[in-house]
Parts: structure tokens; C-alpha cells; sequence
């Protein structure tokens, strides 16, 4: 049995988890999310203050994960922590936390890009949310369409040519008045919204795509903005209005992720589809991806908020793959703003 302490500190929560287990079976004994509120006042993430609230919080926040799992250091065998991508002065206040405590212990730090920790979130949950599957991640700083054929080897079918899904959601928020960050707000007042009042295009979705076209399986949302933004124009600004422009837009951007899924799925033959990221909180683009993968007699593992969104238990367990591979971080790691995924494989 091993113990392993997870760290998560690339934005703006500042995390840490134990979980103990062997393999690939892996039990959470404790989560700790301490998300900062303080940039809702700036309606984005403040990379500065970011890393100054995570260096006040890191500490306890480590303490009380360890005390939640009814552990103490001396019982913990490894540290995973979160090394790229994400901005620059909040990864490093975790990289250093975690090789302190490590080199103190005598124990292996771990290195873990955080979108592969975004991939294993859900098999923490759900035993069958597990390899082979097609994975969308849809956060506020990225969208990724993988094919993941087994743990450590990815295909990386598609990613956005512009903003991510999450910041797509954020900005049209804003452009509609709503709090920062914005997407549960969307989903929210979309729910009393008329689809057929609105019908913006399904972005980079044509019918007659074929896998050979460069765009079969990429992203792209700030034309969907920008068309938004010439109906948020034309508007009385109605609450009804409001209502029916944000159904419109959740509709045609869920509808371009469900299509470009589903085309990765019947590709690759996969019948499970993981879903991971903050926008994966969403319950219509679980509902909508579900309604399409039946038909191929598929399932859809989307994982419960606490899980979807950044968090520490997350990167433990994919250190307890990475630490059963024998793989092991020096004392001279460093945080990357901007990393490509480990176990890239050609798509
Ligand atoms: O993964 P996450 O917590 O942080 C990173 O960006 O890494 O994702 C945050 C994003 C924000 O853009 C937020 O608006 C979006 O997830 N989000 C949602 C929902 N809940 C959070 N988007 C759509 N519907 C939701 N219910
Ligand atoms: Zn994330």
C-alpha cells in the first residue's frame, strides 16, 4: 500500500489531497479545496495575487489534508504535485512547497502535468471511468479532444484554435452582465431560454467533414462571441432576452463539443466518453453528450463538481501512475507555464 500527498496550485485554488492505495486502485482519504475569492472583484484571475494567496494558504492547506486522512508525514510516501501548465508564480509556490517536503522526508516528489490530472479525475469516482476512452477536457484555459487508449498513452485529436470553452462561457457572462466566473450562470439562465429564438451556427461543424479535413476535430468559439455580441446589440436587454441569447449560445457551443466527441468516439471505436474540466460541471452538455452517445450504445462519466474543477486528489492519482512506473522528479524541477501533455502518441 502506498500514501501518496497531492498538490495542486497552477490557478486559483490552492489544494491538497491524500490518497492511498496500489496500482490502479485508489482510494481519497481526504481533499482539501481552498478557492480564492478575491479575483471575482477583478472578474478574472490576478496572476499576482493568485501566487501571494496560495503562499499564505499552502500550509495549512497541506495540514489540514493530512489531518482530514488522519495521517501525518511520516506516513506519506510520496509527493505529487502539479509542475505545468498554468500561471507561472502559482505552480511555483506548489513545485517548491512539494520538493521541500520531499527532500525534508526523503521521499520522491512527483511531477504531474494537470491535464492529465484532469483525465484520471474521474476514475477516483467511478471504477469504469477508466482507459480505453475518449476524453474531452473543457476548462477555463483549455479544450482537448484525447483519444486515450490506456493510462500514459494519448492522442491528442483537437484543441482550440482561439478561446477555450470555459473562457467562451465567461466572456459571453459578462457581455450578458453576469458574475465572473460565469459559466454555471449561463447554464442557469439558459434553462428558461427559447432554442429557437436564437440559432447561432455550431462553431467549425460542417455536415460534409470528413476525418481528412484539418478541422474534424478543432475548436473554435470566438467567432461564436462575436456573434453573441451582435445579438446582445440588437437586444431590448431583456431578461427574456438575455435568457433566449444564452440558451442560443450554450446550445451551438455544447452542440459543436457533442459533434466533434462523438466524431473522436466513432472513430476510434471507444464507448465510453470522459468528460473533465470546470465547463464539465455543465448538466446540459452531459445531458446532450449522453443523448448522442447512446445511440452508439456508448456511456458518458462526467465528474461531480468538487472533482471536475481544479483540485489535489486529482494529481495524486495520476502520481500513483507515474509513481508505479518507477517515474520520479529531481530536486532541480522547475514549473512550465505551458508543457505538452507526457504519453503524446501520434493520433
Ligand atoms: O477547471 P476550472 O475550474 O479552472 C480552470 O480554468 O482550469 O474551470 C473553470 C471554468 C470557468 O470558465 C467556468 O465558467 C466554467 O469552468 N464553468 C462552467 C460551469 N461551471 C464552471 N461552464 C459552463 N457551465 C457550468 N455549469
Ligand atoms: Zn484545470
Amino acid at each position: 500500500m502506498t500514501r501518496i500527498l497531492g498538490i495542486e496550485t497552477s490557478c486559483d485554488e490552492t489544494s491538497a489531497a491524500v490518497l492511498d492505495g496500489s496500482g490502479d486502485d485508489v482510494a481519497q482519504r481526504s481533499l482539501v479545496i481552498l478557492s480564492q475569492d478575491v479575483h471575482r472583484v477583478f472578474g478574472g484571475v490576478v496572476p499576482e495575487i493568485a501566487s501571494r494567496a496560495h503562499l499564505t494558504s499552502i500550509v495549512p492547506v497541506v495540514a489540514r489534508a493530512l489531518a482530514d486522512a488522519d495521517t501525518t508525514m511520516p506516513e506519506i510516501d510520496a509527493v505529487a504535485v502539479t509542475y505545468a501548465p498554468g500561471l507561472i508564480g502559482a505552480l511555483l509556490v506548489g513545485v517548491c512547497y512539494a520538493k521541500a517536503l520531499a527532500f525534508s522526508r526523503g521521499i520522491p516528489v512527483i511531477p504531474i502535468h494537470h491535464m492529465e490530472g484532469h483525465l484520471f479525475a474521474t476514475s477516483l469516482e467511478n471504477p469504469d471511468a477508466t482507459p480505453p476512452f475518449t476524453a474531452l477536457l473543457v476548462s477555463g484555459g483549455h479544450t482537448m479532444l484525447l483519444d486515450v487508449e490506456a493510462w500514459g498513452r494519448y492522442r491528442l485529436l483537437g484543441a482550440t484554435r482561439d478561446d477555450a470553452a470555459g473562457e467562451a462561457f465567461d466572456k459571453v457572462a459578462k457581455l450578458l452582465g453576469l458574475p465572473y466566473p460565469g459559466g454555471r450562470h449561463i447554464e442557469s439562465l439558459a434553462r428558461k431560454g427559447d432554442p429557437a429564438r436564437y440559432r447561432f451556427s455550431r462553431p467549425m461543424v460542417r455536415r460534409n467533414d470528413t476525418p481528412a479535413d484539418p478541422d474534424y476535430y478543432a475548436f473554435s468559439f470566438s467567432g461564436l462571441k462575436t456573434a453573441v455580441l451582435n445579438a446582445v446589440k440588437k437586444s431590448d436587454g431583456t431578461d427574456k432576452d438575455k435568457a433566449d441569447i444564452a440558451r442560443g449560445f450554450q446550445d451551438a457551443l455544447i452542440g459543436s463539443l457533442v459533434e466533434k466527441t462523438f466524431r473522436a468516439a466513432d472513430e476510434y471505436g471507444r464507448e465510453r466518453v470522459i468528460l473533465g474540466g470546470g465547463v464539465a460541471c455543465n448538466a446540459a452538455l452531459a445531458g446532450a453528450m449522453l443523448e448522442r452517445m447512446v445511440t452508439i450504445g456508448g456511456r458518458v462519466f462526467a465528474p461531480t463538481p468538487r472533482l471536475a474543477t481544479d483540485n489535489a486528489a486529482m494529481i495524486a492519482r495520476a502520481g500513483f501512475h507515474h509513481y508505479y512506473r518507477g517515474e520520479r522528479g529531481a530536486l532541480d524541477l522547475n514549473a512550465f507555464a505551458s508543457r505538452p501533455l507526457p504519453g503524446l502518441i501520434a493520433a
